[in-house]
């Protein structure tokens, strides 16, 4: 019997936050469970990292399946519910989820985002924060409430912006934080707790 927290991971694109999640478990370094990987995207480079990891359950869940964002949601919380993942862990979804669903896993749903929020929230981050000219950006997880990534901060990490950058090296610096932060963020989760004071995450402990 597995005692590890499970998890399901939502990605709908290269994966490569989800790797390294499966990577920090397989070392022993994050003890979680990567029960379930849901996708969004048939040709996700995700569901086979997923595979080729052994994740128990791989699904490609195909929108146009459904009458509307509400049921597809309502399908993937369904599965979700019946793996018995206690979070959610979402790497590169690119679907906006309904309050329905935000509302039926209350501070259980993570996220990572291209940089520190609350600057340049939205699908066009790192784009954003280059045009207007900062000279450092970030990642931050989060937990994800009913506004777009505007819940609660568990855990950022800062890059320098250089003259030259473009949307693609920035990205690149970028995700190399965000492949340290995640993993030792879920990690934290676990091992550590934390409590929510206002905005304001408390590590426990
Ligand atoms: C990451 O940059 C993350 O911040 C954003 O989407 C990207 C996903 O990358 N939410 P990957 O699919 O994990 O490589």
């Amino acid at each position: 019997m597995n005692s590890k927290k499970a998890i399901a991971v939502m990605a709908s694109g290269r994966g490569s936050n989800l790797k390294v999640i499966l990577e920090s478990v397989a070392a022993g370094a994050c003890p979680v469970d990567v029960r379930l990987v849901i996708s969004d995207k048939a040709d996700a480079e995700a569901l086979q990292i997923a595979r080729a990891a052994g994740v128990a359950h791989v699904v490609w869940m195909n929108p146009k399946d459904y009458q509307d964002r509400a049921q597809f949601d309502a399908a993937c919380a369904d599965l979700i519910d019946h793996h018995g993942c206690q979070w959610i862990v979402l790497a590169g979804y690119m679907r906006i989820l309904s309050s329905f669903f935000v509302r039926r896993f209350p501070q259980r749903i993570i996220n990572i985002h291209p940089s520190i929020l609350p600057s340049f929230a939205g699908a066009r981050a790192v784009e954003d924060a280059l045009s207007y000219g900062v000279k450092v950006s970030g990642c931050t997880v989060h937990l994800v409430d009913e506004v777009l990534d505007g819940g609660s901060i568990l855990a950022q990490a800062i890059v320098p912006v250089l003259d030259h950058d473009t949307r693609e090296s920035l990205h690149v610096r970028i995700q190399k934080e965000e492949h340290q932060l995640y993993p030792k963020t879920l990690t934290r989760m676990v091992e550590q707790g934390f409590k929510i004071d206002g905005r304001s995450v408390i590590w426990l402990s």
